[in-house]
């Protein structure tokens, strides 16, 4: 058994570094080109967006095919399963993102990053405006492929105040403003006296919305206050209110009843004051109103998270303008069983929360899932390219090989098939350690709730959904250090 336990360690371990070194130490890169070796020309991919569908796409492309163009103001992939961990300091924010330049440059065939924000669509022209403020530039690109994988911005469903005096969870900023709030309001708390009415509100943190998103932060939240701030600020952490107020008579409805139950119990248990039935209206400086039932209720707040879904970005909507007749849900991007975006199937596709399709839910399995699919289709557009350039520079004079290549076409056309989503299940982690898993293995369901069991289970998923192994192990040192010195919420 020593034996066998010493080889595991050192098989393991190298195996490890070896991944590291080979993902540390990138092979070169072939250069992008006009034309193919055989004259061909050699087709511009544009992808929009660094996110999980553009990033997928991009580790699944075979980069020597096409000229490959990345355009997306955010120079790094957010691996956004685990940015409700980092407000509260539970895994740190550098663990959880990896730089786009090195998602390029392990790509067999060089790729184009361009940090900017595309701004306008023209699918008629095959045109793209991109504009950057970082480095201040603007430009125009042309492509034959367009693929659109810019994500959602978060809903306000245009109630009042939100904007002004919200905090959303979406990006690394939006994670570090809670994190500040959280602290300021703990550091002016602990400055007033106890009587005074302005401490109770600092103190009272509201999370709006009972979907994963809120559920998850109200849990870390909970956790930090519980595990960490009672040791170091006792009174304070006794004082503080986590409220989650969600419109729908129950959180996590994409769970099932017997889960979304276990979890409300536990929050419960774990004093989160769910407010359930509870919808929204208006926002103002330090006070949400809501109605519940015809009644309306004030709730004072010092920090307000706002964790009420996906809206469209303002590129989505400028591309839906371009072929209103057809692209006229306000939901996202309409797209066929292809990802072709419909009103311009021949040059742009569509994946991830950008878009609207019965059936696919806005996450990151789903945009994940979709990328694959995009890097198979275009390998064989590829192919196709290919047989019909030799077959046009033929020029008629063999006309058994052109047989022979219009039979090879129909074959590979035939092979580009729907894309089909395989649901594996959902997950979340709803606080002390415990955790939801409501799994697909093939046809069946694997329902499993709370326990140190699903935890562990939910760490190990997550930690294997992790794009790189850098990132891996900058998590997996965070839970590391966490049970040992407790979380870093200093700064
Ligand atoms: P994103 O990943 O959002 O990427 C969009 C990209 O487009 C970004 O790089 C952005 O900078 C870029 N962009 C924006 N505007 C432009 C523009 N004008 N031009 C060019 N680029 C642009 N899903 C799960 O399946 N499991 C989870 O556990 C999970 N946890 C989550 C936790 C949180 C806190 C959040 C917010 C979401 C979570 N999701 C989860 C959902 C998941 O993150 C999204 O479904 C997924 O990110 C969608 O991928 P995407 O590529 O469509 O968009
Ligand atoms: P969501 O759309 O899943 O949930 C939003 C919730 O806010 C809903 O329950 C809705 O009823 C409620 N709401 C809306 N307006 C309201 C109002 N005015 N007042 C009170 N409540 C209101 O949004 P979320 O959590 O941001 O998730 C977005 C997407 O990302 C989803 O598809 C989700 O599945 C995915 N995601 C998945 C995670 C996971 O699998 N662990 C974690 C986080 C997000």
């Amino acid at each position: 058994f020593a034996y066998f336990s010493l080889f595991s360690i050192v098989g393991v371990s190298s195996y490890i570094t070896y991944c590291l070194y080979k993902e540390l130490n990138p092979k070169p890169q072939t250069a992008k080109s006009v034309i193919h070796e055989n004259g061909s020309k050699r087709k511009n991919i544009v992808i929009l967006g660094s996110g999980w569908g553009a990033v997928t796409l991009l580790k699944h492309l075979d980069t020597s095919e096409y000229n490959v163009t990345i355009v997306s103001p955010r120079n790094y992939f957010l691996f956004t399963p685990l940015l409700p961990s980092t407000p509260v300091g539970t895994v740190e924010l550098k663990s959880i993102i990896e730089p786009i330049r090195s998602i390029t440059r392990s790509t067999k065939s060089q790729v184009d990053y361009l940090e900017a924000e595309c701004t306008d669509v023209d699918p008629h022209s095959k045109r793209i405006h991109i504009v950057s403020n970082a480095n201040n530039y603007e430009m125009d690109l042309e492509y034959d492929y367009l693929v659109v994988g810019v994500g959602a911005q978060p809903n306000t469903f245009g109630i009042p105040g939100v904007m002004e005096h919200a905090s959303f969870l979406k990006e690394i900023p939006d994670a570090q403003q809670i994190k500040s709030k959280i602290l300021y309001n703990i550091e002016k708390a602990a400055s007033l006296h106890e009587d005074d009415p302005l401490r109770k509100s600092l103190l009272n943190f509201v999370i709006v919305g009972g979907g994963p998103t809120g559920v998850e932060f109200a849990a870390e939240l909970r956790d930090y206050v519980d595990q960490d701030l009672n040791k170091w600020m006792p009174s304070i952490s006794k004082e503080i209110n986590i409220v989650l107020v969600e419109a729908l008579p129950n959180i996590l409805n994409m769970f099932d009843k017997k889960l979304f139950n276990y979890a409300q119990d536990l929050m419960m248990k774990n004093k989160i004051d769910l407010k359930l039935k509870t919808m929204v209206k208006n926002v103002d400086g330090n006070i949400i109103t809501a109605k519940i039932g015809e009644k309306i209720e004030e709730i004072p707040y010092g920090l307000l998270v706002w964790a009420t879904g996906n809206g469209c970005r303002p590129i989505t909507q400028n591309l839906m303008s371009k072929i209103p007749e057809i692209q006229n849900s306000r939901r996202g991007l309409l797209i066929n069983k292809k990802l072709e975006l419909l009103g311009a199937e021949d040059s742009i596709y569509a994946l991830g929360d950008c878009t609207f399709h019965p059936g696919l839910f806005p996450t990151a399995q789903v945009a994940h899932q979709e990328g694959e699919y995009l890097g198979e289709v275009f390998h064989k557009k590829f192919l196709i390219d290919q047989l019909q350039y030799t077959s046009k520079q033929n020029n008629g004079a063999n006309a058994e090989l052109i047989k022979k290549n219009d039979f090879k076409i129909k074959k590979l056309q035939s092979k580009i098939k729907d894309f089909e989503y395989k649901n594996q299940g959902a997950l979340c982690y709803i606080g002390s350690d415990e955790a939801l898993a409501d799994l697909a293995i093939g046809e069946s369901k694997l329902r499993l709730s709370g326990g140190g069991l699903t935890f562990l289970f939910w760490q190990s998923a997550y930690l294997a959904m992790c794009l790189s192994v850098r990132s891996r192990m900058l998590v997996a040192f965070d839970w590391v250090k966490l049970h040992f010195v407790g979380r870093d919420s200093s700064v």
